[in-house]
């Protein structure tokens, strides 16, 4: 069903203005002392959340354009994209600022003992060239198959994100859990359609 023309005028500044939210709320908490007991820990961890959140939303747009035939959800698939990358950069920063003080090399030690933060790490450069190519004029320069193949990063982002986050938790695993059958449904799902193509492409040969 096509999609009317004011929805298809809102839609952008709709999911930007959801997208924008989260960071909005923590903000406001921030300043009014509404983060709890450690604030720094919970910013730090609620930027980490909304990036893989956000993360897992772009992976799953695709696959809900392919079930329900919508076109809207790929319009958004970029932004949305962008804002994984918008938040796992301000819970990089506030990592580095608030909680370590710019002392690198207190944060080089972290990245080499600690093995949840090297993997943090490695996701977040993984997400750099993912951003750094998410413009139309990436998209010619580099052809459509080497961005596609490039893009494809972003599996291996969403597995470090979760594998990042099982490697902290000490306990309770079960959010972490949520986190992971989400991702293993994406990739499912990901690896029936390129069975399939294949599949279709050897029937038509
Ligand atoms: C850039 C390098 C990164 C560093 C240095 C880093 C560091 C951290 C730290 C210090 C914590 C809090 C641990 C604690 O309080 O015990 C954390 C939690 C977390 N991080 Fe990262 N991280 C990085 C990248 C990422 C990325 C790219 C993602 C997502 C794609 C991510 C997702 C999370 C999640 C989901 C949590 C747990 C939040 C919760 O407990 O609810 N992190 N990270």
């Amino acid at each position: 069903m096509p999609m009317p023309s004011i929805a298809k005028r809102l839609l952008k500044p709709a999911v930007f203005t959801l997208c924008l939210a989260p960071a909005l709320w923590m903000g406001a908490l921030a300043f009014t002392g509404g983060l709890g007991a450690n604030p720094i820990e919970a910013l730090t961890r609620g930027m980490g959340d909304w990036a893989l959140r956000f993360l897992l939303v772009g992976l799953a747009l695709t696959p809900l354009k392919g079930i329900t035939g919508w076109g809207w959800p790929v319009r958004v698939r970029r932004m949305i994209g962008l804002f994984a990358f918008f938040y796992a950069a301000l819970h990089l920063s506030s990592y580095v600022v608030l909680d370590q003080f710019f002392d690198w090399s207190a944060i080089w030690k972290d990245i080499i003992k600690r093995p949840y933060i090297t993997v943090g790490m490695a996701t977040f450069i993984a997400l750099i060239p993912l951003a750094a190519t998410s413009t139309n004029a990436m998209v010619r320069r580099l052809g459509g198959r080497r961005w596609k193949m490039l893009h494809r990063l972003v599996y291996a982002a969403g597995i470090g994100g979760v594998f990042h986050f099982f490697m902290l938790v000490k306990a309770d695993l079960r959010e972490p859990m949520i986190y992971a059958v989400v991702l293993a449904a994406l990739l499912g799902w990901r690896i029936v359609t390129i069975v399939r193509k294949n599949a279709a492409t050897e029937r038509a040969i």
